[in-house]
Formats: C-alpha cells, sequence, structure tokens
C-alpha cells in the first residue's frame, strides 16, 4: 500500500472517531447512537457516501484553534433508503456537543444544495447544542444560511428532521420549517428557551420534557408528527415514511408491487355506521379496509385526534388520506383539526400525492374558546387548502356532512374530482333536531318530534346533493376501495393549474 493510501485511511480513521471514545462511550450511556451509527441503520447497507469528511472549524478564539476535530461535528453525505436516494446530515454530539459553527452549517447547506439540484429529500438528524459559542455570529450566520435552504427547498424536495438529542434556541427554527418532525422520547427535546431561563424570566419550573419534550411536542403542540421511543425506532420509522414519498415536487409518487386485489370488497363497510348518528364507529377501520394491506402511516396521532391525517397506498401507489373521526369529539372541526389538516393537504398537494378524503363532520366546533382563539382564520386554512389543490381528490362521505364543514372537506365546489356518498350519508345545513328548532321556534315537543323527522326524510341522505350533482354517486360501502381505484387510474393524468400568482395568501 502507498503512503499516500495509508495517510488517507488513518485520516478517515481518525475523523470516524469523532470526539473520542470517551464521549462515545457517554452518548451510548445515554441511550443514544452515534452520528454515524445512526446513518447506518437509516441507509440501505453500505449506500452511505460520505462528503466534507476532513471539514474543519476556523475559529481562533478561545483556544479553538487547538481543538480541531475533522468534519467539525456533523456527518453528511447521500445514500439510499430501499434504493431511493436520499440526502442526509446527522449531527454529532460527541465533538463540540454537535454545535452548529459556520463550516458544520456549510456543509449541512451542500447537502441541501445538492438535493434540491437533483431531486431527493434532505434527512436531518439533530442532536445538537445549538449555535457553536466560540464562533459567536458566524455560527448564527450559518444558522441562517440554513434557514433560507429550508424556506428555498420547501415544497422542492421533501424534508424529514428527526430529533434525537438537544435542540434549543435558534437551531429549533430549522427543523421547524421541514414538512415533518419525528423526536425521540426521553433523549430529545426542543425549545427555543430552556428551563433554566423560563424559571428566571416567569418564575415558572419545569422540566425539559415536559417543556419541550417529544411527548409535548406530539401531543399539544403539534410541532412534532411522531414520538418515537429510541433511536432504532425513529430512524426505522423514518425509512417506512420516505417510502410513500416522491424524490421531488418533479417526481411521481413511488409506485411497488401490490399483492392486494384493486376490487377487494368489505362487506362490513355496508354496516359498520351505528344505527343512532350519534354513536361513533372508528373511522381507522374504514381507511385501513380501503388501503392496500390495511396500513395506514398516520402522522400525528396523538394531537386533534378528531382528524386523521396519514399516508397509505392504492394499487401500490401512495395517497394522503384526511378523515374526520367520529371517535373524538364526534369528529367536529377545531382549531387544532384545521390546522393539522391543512398543513398535511398542502403537503399532498406539493408533493404530487392524491387526497383522499373521508366525511363525517357535525361541523365546527361551537364555543367562545373556539371563537376567541381564531377558528375563522384556522378554519379558513383547510378550506383554503382543500380549494387551491390541483392534486386528484376524491372524496367519500360516509354519514355526517353538515354546514360550512362539508364545503370544506373537499367538496365538489373546491373542485373536488370524484365525490362519493355512501347511502348513509346526511349532507345537510346542521343536524334535523337543531334545524327543526331553529325554523319552528315555539313548536310544542309533538310538533318538533314530527317536523325532525320530515327534516330527516327529507335531507338526512345524500340523494337531494346527488340529484344536484354535487355527489357524483351514491357507492355500495363495501365497493369504496374498488371506486377509489378504479377513480385514481382515472385520474392519473389529471391536469388543473391555478393562475399564474407570485404565492397565494392563505390566512396564517
Ligand atoms: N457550543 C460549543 N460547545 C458546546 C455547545 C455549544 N453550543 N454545547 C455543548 N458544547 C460542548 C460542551 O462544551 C461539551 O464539551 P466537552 O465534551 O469538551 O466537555 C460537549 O459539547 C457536551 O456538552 P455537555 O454540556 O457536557 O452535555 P450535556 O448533555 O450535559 O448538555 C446541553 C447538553 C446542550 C444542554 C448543554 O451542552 C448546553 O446547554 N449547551 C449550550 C446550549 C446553548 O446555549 N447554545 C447556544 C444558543 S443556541
Amino acid at each position: 500500500m502507498s503512503a499516500n493510501i495509508a495517510e488517507m485511511e488513518s485520516r478517515r480513521a481518525a475523523a470516524k472517531m469523532g470526539g473520542g471514545q470517551r464521549r462515545i462511550d457517554a452518548q451510548h450511556a445515554k441511550g443514544k447512537l452515534t452520528a454515524r451509527e445512526r446513518l447506518e441503520v437509516l441507509l440501505d447497507e453500505d449506500s452511505f457516501e460520505e462528503m466534507d469528511l476532513y471539514v474543519e472549524h476556523d475559529c481562533v478564539d478561545f483556544g479553538m484553534q487547538d481543538q480541531r476535530v475533522p468534519g467539525d461535528g456533523v456527518v453528511t453525505g447521500s445514500g439510499t433508503i430501499n434504493g431511493r436516494l436520499v440526502y442526509v446530515f446527522s449531527q454529532d454530539f460527541t465533538v463540540f456537543g454537535g454545535s452548529l459553527s459556520a463550516r458544520h452549517a456549510q456543509k449541512i447547506c451542500k447537502v441541501m444544495d445538492a438535493a434540491m439540484k437533483v431531486g431527493a429529500p434532505v434527512i436531518g438528524l439533530n442532536d445538537s447544542g445549538g449555535a457553536r459559542i466560540q464562533e459567536g455570529v458566524a455560527s448564527l450566520g450559518g444558522y441562517a444560511d440554513v434557514f433560507q435552504r429550508n424556506v428555498t427547498a420547501s415544497g422542492v424536495v421533501p424534508q424529514l428532521s428527526l430529533i434525537m438529542g438537544p435542540c434549543a434556541g435558534g437551531a429549533v427554527y430549522s427543523p421547524a420549517m421541514t414538512d415533518f418532525i419525528f423526536m425521540v422520547k426521553d433523549s430529545s427535546y426542543m425549545f427555543v428557551t430552556g428551563p433554566d431561563v423560563v424559571k428566571t424570566v416567569t418564575n415558572e419550573v419545569v422540566t425539559q420534557e415536559e417543556l419541550g419534550g417529544a411527548i409535548t411536542h406530539s401531543s399539544k403542540t403539534s410541532v412534532s408528527d411522531l414520538a418515537l421511543e429510541n433511536d432504532i425506532e425513529a430512524l426505522l420509522a423514518a425509512r417506512d415514511f420516505i417510502d410513500y414519498l416522491p424524490a421531488s415536487n418533479r417526481d411521481e409518487v413511488p409506485e411497488r408491487p401490490c399483492a392486494d386485489p384493486w376490487d377487494r370488497t368489505e362487506e362490513s363497510l355496508d354496516t359498520i355506521i351505528p344505527p343512532s348518528a350519534n354513536q361513533p364507529y372508528d373511522m381507522q377501520e374504514v381507511i385501513r379496509k380501503t388501503l392496500d394491506e390495511g396500513e395506514f402511516f398516520e402522522i400525528q396521532p396523538l394531537h386533534a385526534g378528531n382528524i386523521l391525517c396519514g399516508f397509505g397506498r392504492v394499487e401500490g401507489r401512495t395517497v394522503g388520506v384526511v378523515a374526520n373521526q367520529p371517535m373524538v369529539l364526534a369528529g367536529v372541526l377545531d382549531i387544532d383539526s384545521s390546522k393539522k389538516a391543512a398543513r398535511f393537504v398542502r403537503f399532498c398537494d406539493a408533493f404530487n400525492i392524491p387526497i383522499l378524503t373521508f366525511v363525517d363532520v357535525p361541523g365546527f366546533l361551537p364555543g367562545t374558546d373556539q371563537e376567541h382563539n381564531g377558528i375563522i382564520k384556522h378554519g379558513a386554512k383547510l378550506l383554503f387548502a382543500y380549494a387551491e389543490a390541483t392534486v386528484p381528490k376524491i372524496t367519500v362521505i360516509t354519514r355526517k356532512a353538515y354546514g360550512g364543514a362539508y364545503d370544506v372537506m373537499s367538496s365538489k365546489h373546491l373542485r373536488g374530482d370524484l365525490n362519493y356518498a355512501w347511502p348513509t350519508a346526511e349532507i345537510a345545513v346542521m343536524g334535523a333536531k337543531g334545524a327543526v328548532e331553529i325554523i319552528f321556534r315555539g313548536l310544542d315537543a309533538d310538533g318538533i318530534a314530527a317536523k325532525t323527522k320530515e327534516y330527516e326524510d327529507r335531507f338526512a341522505n345524500p340523494f337531494v346533493a346527488a340529484s344536484r350533482g354535487y355527489i357524483d354517486e351514491v357507492i355500495y360501502p363495501h365497493s369504496t376501495r374498488r371506486r377509489i381505484a378504479l377513480g385514481l387510474r382515472k385520474l392519473r393524468n389529471k391536469q388543473l393549474e391555478n393562475p399564474w400568482k407570485k404565492h397565494d395568501n392563505i390566512p396564517l
């Protein structure tokens, strides 16, 4: 072996030790994998090609000139997930706490630029003490360079962040601008200011986990889309997840072989709707029985459970699913559910993913809390998202579609391509009793009951809407999968464009 090759090998080996064995042991002791071990789990075996292994910081303050570690605290490059190209960066907590220097940021920017150029997703594994304190503003500039790319790449290539350690201060805003965030329970946290600052400023005592742990962000704030038990689970979830996504906005949805017959009927769906309108049933069942192999990758399962959002496949091709969930708050639309679904619909639309919508919605949630917190503005987000979406949109109304919420949930009027209803659908301004109490105020109980029956007979069905062409067909519930598969085939070459604009002005 030539001396040059030996030199290269020894440099590589040194770089791969990151911050040294002691710090690697400390990382393991916290139940965390190292930056490189994580990439091994995330990517196909031997597919990782590293870039910028020898990059070092150029800081000479606070003794930093004597502390240089090749790679400078982030491992970057590309690899494949089930054979499909992805770009990655993985922050190395063993090197200066994974803190972000100007050079560290430059490495991240380089993979983001490459991903945008070729059209491939970017996956960031975040584990960092934040801005490299010794570098000051150079480090802040580095963050802003990354932020700019997050925004430029938004809607161009999918961006996924895994939070696998600290992510605090300005560092939170890069993941915050990516499409999805997965967090690891107990070992990761995200906050703008940590518990110590909170205590000083507001006198509140709060733990890191309560303030910004995986459960807090996956249930309360919806900053995070999933909370996973440990590093391995999070990385394997990311592998599954990426499989659903197109590589870029210029790509079609991925397609994979599917053994589930496209015309499989599900007789059980003919009886899933309970006899009483107030009785819930599990919309998850409807979704799973419709999708290939019953597989549904739900996002934000712990937040706004009254709406379900996630990915699945029909005939091997990805679809985005949005569905009211009658099991939670009767499937009502409120602030949280509107925001959750709006962002999801916009992601699907940006990346050419057809949207399936299952509707059982009693309306918007009444109350001062909702009104004063801006249900008008937030509900409008979902309406806006559906209305601007040009991807194939197929809607199935299973039961209630009341009031403005009927319009919002991918109705024909918002350019729904195929709008189906089950025979159990009730499409009306509101529930029969409420309607009668308003129109016939002052009527006695018997009168109300009679008029309620009359209203139900008239409106508690899909046929009035179907007679106007707002519903394309009233279908057997058991044939839902077949209808959707046929619809998606038909819509594969759909072409619809919104008029030119710089960008829209969605209510924020
Ligand atoms: N800049 C430079 N070095 C940093 C750093 C930063 N922002 N954050 C951590 N480090 C270094 C530490 O000096 C330590 O170095 P060492 O291994 O040579 O001793 C190493 O990273 C590990 O940090 P440590 O504090 O021992 O780890 P921990 O798990 O106990 O705590 C943090 C992790 C992130 C809570 C803690 O390091 C911290 O508070 N960092 C500063 C956060 C911050 O204010 N960032 C700037 C604003 S965005």
